[in-house]
């Protein structure tokens, strides 16, 4: 692939949008390639995904203007479906996504970033919908998923005003749940910079995540993002066949067998190895 790299460290698969001269912007084929890139993720292996940008500057600034400039109203339409049908793809993936935003995220890259389940990032990150400002809407589910992961009186002040934010504002109103600085000697030398110290945070939270029983992981995503569709009456529902579905599982025994011995004896601690059956 030209534009999209994909490395795998144990359970944890790192996609690497590899546009850096266009700061990592998604045109068509971006996106195709993305859509690859997770269709080939090999999940009896891979328990979780991190997703960031290449370089330090830029997560995606967002959707290819060059290639918006001249579409008509049906060619407009269709690129804005062919970004959220990835986006729902990583939205609905089995296991958890984390996005890693290094920079820049603005339009489809903050849109981009909401489709994943969890998002942190490095201190010079600034997110945005400046889509008004272009004279269109943000299309790859900005006005959806913005008004829903902060409030929506937050969501049309940041969508009408185009207005981009700060990571230290972002993390205010609960868009990143972390945000990471470059770390320095006494001298004031930088020693680890904000993107490595960004991807070490990324990675000890994916195998954190990796390191929990598989099925179970995939059945939290699935019932959290089923649930908040629905009413709680059948939300609820909707937690409860998840949770039965995890019971009789190799891991179920495991992890509550686990508990279990290392109550009569505390030297049989010890970490368990789920098997994602
Ligand atoms: N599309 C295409 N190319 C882009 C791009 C984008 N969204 N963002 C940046 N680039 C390109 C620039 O054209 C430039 O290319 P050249 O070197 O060939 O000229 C290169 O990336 C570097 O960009 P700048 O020189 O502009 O870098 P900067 O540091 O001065 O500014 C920036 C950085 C503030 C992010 C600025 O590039 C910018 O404002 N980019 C556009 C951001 C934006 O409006 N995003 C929303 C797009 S609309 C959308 O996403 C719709 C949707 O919902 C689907």
């Amino acid at each position: 692939m030209e534009f999209v790299l994909y490395e795998q460290k144990d359970k944890i698969g790192i996609i690497t949008i590899n546009r850096e001269k266009a700061l990592n912007a998604l045109n068509s084929q971006v996106l195709d390639e993305l859509s690859e890139a997770f269709d080939a993720v090999d999940l009896n292996v891979v328990r979780c995904l991190i997703l960031t940008g290449a370089g330090e500057k830029s997560f995606v600034a967002g959707a290819d203007i060059g290639e918006m400039s001249t579409l008509t109203k049906a060619e407009g339409e269709a690129f804005g479906k062919k970004g959220n049908d990835l986006f729902r793809k990583i939205e609905s993936f089995p296991i958890p996504v984390i996005a890693a935003v290094n920079g820049f995220a603005l339009g489809g890259g903050c849109e981009i970033s909401m489709s994943c389940d969890i998002r942190i990032c490095s201190d010079n990150a600034m997110f945005g919908q400046p889509e008004v400002g272009l004279g269109i809407t943000p299309g790859f589910g900005g006005t959806q998923r913005l008004a829903r992961l902060v409030s929506p009186g937050m969501a049309k002040q940041l969508i009408y005003t185009a207005r981009n934010i700060k990571a230290d504002e972002a993390y205010r109103i609960g868009l990143v749940n972390a945000v990471y600085s470059a770390e320095t000697d006494e001298a004031g030398n930088v020693t680890v910079s904000a993107k490595d110290a960004l991807m070490a945070a990324a990675e000890k939270m994916a195998a954190g995540i990796a390191a929990q029983a598989p099925i179970a992981v995939r059945n939290c995503k699935k019932a959290i993002n089923d649930g908040l569709q629905v009413n709680i009456d059948e939300a609820i529902v909707i937690e409860e066949k998840l949770f039965g579905d995890c019971f009789e599982t190799e891991d179920q025994k495991a992890g509550m067998g686990n508990f279990l011995k290392k109550k009569d004896d505390p030297t049989k601690v010890k970490v368990v190895d789920f098997k994602n059956a």
